[in-house]
């Protein structure tokens, strides 16, 4: 027991000094590895500045800046950007970064990689003057080796540029930059290469764990190594809960793959509603001494599949409840924030969802990252387009076109099995991964052609990883169907857009296929937030976006175009025990990608949730269905100014299984909610100013009431914040929504007064936003206009720690401010 404590002492020390960038100053000490966040001290400039690549090349006069950065989000939207609909009308281009930075002397002996999670597009990265290499998919993680480049103890200079000038690009909107994270790594020349060391934590036996780490090593000395390969797991506590060591001798330059397997008795599993997470440190040791050390987490669960249950997480029947996202985090546009991903998940679990799809491309590392922590269930994917490229509808000048967009299809044959690789290696220690997703609508998979490519890639991933993978497909069972062999490919078959009839001619032709709803339409209308029109004022929105479609003119979702409704395809899905769950297209709306509309719309409007992040009424219907929560939701708002005496339709969305609705204290009846049926309600009410109220019963017992009243004139600004402290590190955010109320404190849910943001201590303001999908003003300002009641301001830490003040005004109404602190 005592030997035992000492061991686990040690362990700990070790573990500290390991994470705190141990360095030394004596000789003979060897330095272990370091990771730096190397974001900060850039400079930038539009386009490919001739020679800039070069060390002598000066850019004083460069825009200083830090990273992620997203050059485009920082644009006006313009017809004339030849992003078009799709990229949200906003500019992309050629642009260069620099970055000045010293290499120790101490660092000769050493390995030093540069890492970047993802650059927008087509990258070229030099040091000092050596291109160190091309990389055209915009979405993958790469790295280079730079060792042999460097200058020691001296200055030494890196050059990015990027080309994101080929246009229309994508299907939506891409951002243009180093948006994500850049990492400077240096190691000992005995190492363990960037996504080498790989954890399986998939086998739970009687209530026994067992993790099997494989670890690549790789030994660049020209001397024979002997080495001892320790690998520890600790709890969230920091307890040592399992220990391997074991001898090996590495022969001068080369590489071993060494397997440990660890067991964890009575492990604590992860899972959505608790995401438990171990620490797994891998440690090599020369003589005693620790040479290089890697930590990462892992979870804990058990996962299976079948073609009659489902999706089952730790034995249990798990259905997805999903969306599918894209990149984007609105008003920052692509740059990543860790916070912007944490509240986009954390508004998505309070609507019941617990899945999501990385819509259609690589994430960051960030976002896998706090999947993992917040218990998300991740269906993660790597392409849009295979070999033939896509040609999307996309609106110019009102008038609707398919337009050929340079995307993948170009760069797939040279580029897919390695970015596929890449893309699998650095995602697979996520406990978050239950699959990975090959494509998403592959033009080509109507034809053969597309089996020998889906098969190729399916070996890929399986060659590296348990996990299954799918392929989101339109068209099953309709007169498009996928090509059978292409089909047959994937482990899952992945339905994007069900029908009922679809579903069963489907399942009677092929009963033992295992499969998931990839995507469908979300049961949202394609109005934005809290906008309801009658009459006159409809017809006259519809017809300046130039569109007709009388189904979609309805504020629940009515759209129908390829599939059953969103709330019809919840229930499809809900009773076939067989389907794993759907994902909704999507979980938040996005930049670009405006269909059905055209210019000035410049992002989607097919979510629950706006850009802004302020739930819509489709919201509502998800928790209704997918959170436990006792809620009740009505809607329209009741500030329907012109519509005294008119009879008026009210939804009401709820967990309950019964509800009544008050009209100015007056009961105007119950209706039944059956929750198995996927149910909601409508009432016929004439309308006049005053007071709705919801009232939902569970077996008789009132659960949750929801009230609806015709507000004042806007008289103030409420502010609120999920965080009042942020990290001084530069990088943290703050989120404050603003709301404006009348005098007595009522929502004011028809407002667009400009509201002007004022902060003081170290922060800066880095985006503004309402969700409006129409909203044209920039994302970077200090004011901006509500729209219908709301609007967001977005906080940046310095590195300087301090309190902070947001001051919010109006004219004409009172101002408010919130004290935040950063530290
Ligand atoms: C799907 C496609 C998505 C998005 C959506 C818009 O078919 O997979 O990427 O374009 O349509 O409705």
């Amino acid at each position: 027991m005592k030997i035992m404590k000492n061991i686990l002492k040690c362990l700990i020390i070790l573990f500290i000094a390991s994470i705190s960038i141990a360095c030394s100053n004596d000789s003979k000490k060897i330095q272990i590895n370091t990771i730096e966040n190397f974001d900060f001290a850039w400079k930038f400039h539009e386009d490919d500045i001739s020679g800039s690549e070069k060390t002598n090349y000066d850019d004083s006069n460069w825009r200083a800046i830090n990273l992620p950065h997203d050059w485009s989000i920082e644009g006006n939207f313009s017809k004339d950007n030849p992003t078009f609909s799709r990229g949200g009308w906003l500019p992309t281009g050629k642009v260069t970064y620099r970055k000045t930075f010293l290499v120790s002397e101490s660092s000769k002996d050493k390995r030093t990689v540069i890492y970047f999670d993802g650059a927008y597009r087509n990258s070229e990265v030099y040091i000092n003057g050596n291109l160190l290499g091309k990389r055209p998919f915009g979405y993958i993680a790469f790295y280079y080796d730079m060792t042999k480049y460097l200058k020691f103890g001296k200055e030494n200079v890196i050059t990015v540029k990027l080309d994101n000038s080929n246009q229309p690009g994508a299907r939506w909107y891409t951002g243009t930059g180093i948006y994500r994270h850049v990492k400077l790594i240096t190691t000992n020349k005995l190492y363990i290469p960037v996504w080498g060391n790989y954890i399986k934590a998939n086998k739970v036996e009687n209530n026994q764990a067992t993790i099997a780490v494989e670890t690549n090593i790789v030994n660049d000395f020209d001397e024979d190594k002997f080495i001892d390969i320790q690998v520890s797991i600790f709890d969230k506590k920091g307890v040592l809960v399992a220990l391997q060591k074991e001898s090996k001798t590495i022969t001068k330059n080369n590489s071993i793959q060494h397997k440990s397997s660890l067991s964890i008795e009575n492990p604590l599993l992860w899972d959505t509603e608790t995401p438990h997470l171990y620490v797994v440190k891998t440690d090599i040791l020369q003589n005693g001494e620790t040479i290089y050390s890697e930590t990462s987490k892992t979870g804990i669960r058990t996962l299976e599949y079948s073609n009659s249950d489902g999706f089952k997480l730790n034995g249990k029947a798990t259905k997805l409840k999903g969306v599918c996202l894209h990149h984007d985090g609105g008003p920052l546009g692509a740059a990543v924030h860790r916070r912007t991903i944490e509240r986009q998940l954390e508004k998505l679990r309070e609507m019941g969802c617990n899945a999501v799809r990385t819509a259609h491309n690589p994430f960051s590392e960030e976002f896998m990252n706090v999947c993992d922590e917040m218990g998300f269930l991740v269906m993660n994917e790597a392409f849009d387009e295979w070999e033939t490229p896509k040609s999307p509808t996309t609106t110019q000048n009102g008038a609707k076109k398919k337009v050929l967009v340079h995307k993948y299809a170009h760069v797939f044959k040279k580029w897919a099995d390695k970015d596929l690789t890449d893309f699998v290696m650095r995602d697979r220690n996520h406990p978050s991964v239950i699959m990975w997703s090959i494509g998403n609508e592959i033009a080509e998979m109507r034809y053969e052609s597309a089996a020998k490519i889906g098969k190729r890639l399916v070996e890929i991933v399986h060659e590296l990883d348990y996990r299954p993978a799918t392929n989101g497909v339109h068209g099953y069972g309709s007169l498009k169907r996928p090509n059978q062999k292409a089909a047959a490919t994937s482990d899952i078959y992945g339905y994007n857009y069900i029908k009922d009839w679809r579903l069963k001619l489907e399942r009677e032709k092929f009963p033992n296929v295992m499969a998931v709803v990839t995507e469908h339409e979300s049961a949202q209308s394609f109005y934005p937030r809290s906008t309801y029109l009658y009459g006159e004022k409809k017809k006259a929105w519809w017809d300046k976006l130039g569109y007709e479609k009388k189904e979609s003119f309805d504020w629940v979702e009515k759209r129908d175009i390829r599939g059953e409704s969103g709330m019809e395809a919840w229930k499809l899905v809900k009773e076939r025990d067989y389907l794993m769950g759907m994902f909704i297209w999507t979980g938040w709306d996005y930049l670009g990608e405006v269909i059905p509309f055209g210019w000035p719309a410049r992002s989607s409007s097919f979510a629950p949730i706006d850009l802004a992040g302020f739930p819509k009424d489709g919201y509502y219907f998800y928790q209704s269905q997918w959170s436990k929560k006792p809620m009740v939701h009505i809607f329209p708002h009741w500030n329907l100014e012109g519509m005294e005496g008119e009879t008026v339709q009210v939804y009401s969305y709820t967990n309950g299984d019964e509800i009544e609705l008050f009209q100015d204290g007056k009961s105007l009846g119950k209706q039944k909610n059956n929750i198995e049926g996927v149910e909601y309600q409508t009432w016929n009410i004439v309308y006049k100013p005053g007071e709705l109220k919801a009232v939902s019963y569970k077996n008789g017992e009132n659960i949750a009431e929801k009230i609806v009243k015709t507000s004042g004139a806007p008289s103030k600004i409420k502010i609120e914040t999920r965080k009042t402290e942020m990290q001084a590190n530069g990088q943290d955010l703050i989120y404050a929504e603003c709301t404006i109320l009348d005098k007595d404190g009522n929502e004011v849910p028809i407002a667009n007064n400009l509201l002007r943001f004022d902060v003081e201590g170290p922060v800066t303001i880095v985006g503004v936003g309402n969700g409006d999908n129409m909203g044209l003003e920039p994302f970077k300002a200090n004011q901006r206009m509500a729209f219908n009641g709301k609007c967001l301001v977005i906080l940046q830490s310095t590195k300087e720690s301090g309190n902070v003040k947001l001051t919010v005004q109006s004219d004409g109404l009172s101002s408010n401010t919130v004290n935040l602190i950063s530290k």
